[in-house]
């Protein structure tokens, strides 16, 4: 179901932009990075820019490499890949702690890979929160292959202003997503506004960790890397998260780096070190397949121009993702169960 080919990852990248609009399209999600010259505060003040142009272009990369998951996962050793992701998915439900019948929210929910998973596994109702208009068109195209219409649904909207009435969902996730909120405690208030008091808010967030120093330059270029390479404005450390989540009204029930006891690397796939038929698109050789055809593709003009450059800035964050994972300065899976006490308002 996910991108067959060469071929339909070209067809796919740019979303809903204009082919032609491609190129100018990667010069400027560039120019918004530390690398080229970009601030943080740009970044933050033009998020919605910033991250939409990295989803039209990235997004058709994703799917072709990693599926209709967009995530890393926590992972045992003889586990699969895939299956390390469908179980990093359940974790959250279990956690969450679902009911059939209630309704949850997926918040930045990609192309709907873990709601459709979610919804499945508990029996409940998952709305997509989505910014994306490229990625919730596709997520609906594979809602309906998968025959989950009738309980996922998809809402195109920015999760910084949800457009839904306080106190409206059973339960919230979010996975690898809310690290692209200009700030934190913004968001982390919307989910509190839309949780019923006495539910559930748990996520995997991207965070640097206690090892990250400020002031190690090899630590900022790491930071850099990842920032351009995942359209992110700037990530913040485990203890902001955590105490964002305190400022928004949160009681944190327990919080944890999941990488720290990952008997296999997350980061593994990208290594390039690391071969695996099954996960082939990831490794060394299967991105460099990929970049060749891509190469060739863009050459003859079946993909757009501007092509290769984005798979040039996915390689700096798979390197970037890689280094930081090595040297523990930097998790994907920072994970937390907050809740909302009886008495939440939404003040
Ligand atoms: C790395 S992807 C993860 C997607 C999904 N959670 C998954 O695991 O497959 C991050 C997602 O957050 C969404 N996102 C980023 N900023 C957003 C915003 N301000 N409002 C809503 N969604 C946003 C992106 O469009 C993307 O779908």
């Amino acid at each position: 179901m996910s991108k067959a080919g060469a071929l339909d990852l070209t067809s796919g990248l740019g979303g809903k932009m204009e082919k032609k609009d491609v190129l100018s399209a990667v010069d400027q999600y560039e120019k918004y990075h530390g690398c080229y010259g970009g601030e943080e505060e740009d970044r933050k003040a033009n998020y919605t820019d910033m991250v939409n142009k990295y989803y039209d272009l990235s997004t058709s990369f994703y799917e072709y490499g990693w599926g209709e998951s967009f995530h890393f996962a926590q992972r045992w050793k003889g586990e699969s890949l895939r299956e390390s992701i469908k179980r990093h998915e359940h974790f959250l439900a279990l956690q969450l702690g679902l009911k059939p019948g209630q309704k949850v929210l997926d918040v930045g929910c990609g192309i709907g890979g873990p709601l459709r998973e979610i919804a499945r596994f508990s029996s409940t109702n998952v709305t997509g929160l989505n910014n994306n208009e490229y990625q919730i068109s596709r997520g609906k195209e594979l809602n309906r292959i998968a025959g989950v219409n009738n309980t996922c649904n998809f809402v195109k909207a920015d999760f910084m202003k949800m457009p839904f009435p306080d106190n409206s969902f059973d339960g919230i996730y979010a996975i690898e997503a809310t690290c692209h909120a200009p700030d934190a405690v913004g968001c982390y208030k919307e989910i509190y506004r839309v949780l019923k008091p006495g539910q559930h808010f748990a996520a995997y967030e991207w965070c640097m960790t206690d090892s990250f120093d400020p002031k190690n330059q090899e630590h900022l270029k790491i930071k850099a890397e990842v920032e351009l390479g995942d359209g992110l404005p700037d990530i913040r450390t485990t203890k902001q998260c955590f105490e964002a989540l305190k400022v928004a009204g949160f009681e944190v029930i327990w919080e944890k780096d999941l990488a720290e006891d990952s008997p296999v690397p997350w980061y593994l796939p990208l290594d390039k070190d690391h071969f695996s038929l099954s996960s082939f698109r990831l490794t060394a050789v299967g991105r460099f397949f990929t970049r060749n055809m891509v190469k060739a593709l863009e050459f003859i003009g079946l993909a757009p121009q501007g092509s290769q450059r984005v798979q040039d800035f996915l390689e700096k964050a798979a390197e970037g993702l890689v280094a930081g994972g090595k040297k523990e300065i930097f998790t994907p899976m920072y994970f937390f169960l907050a809740r909302k006490p009886l008495s939440g308002s939404q003040e």
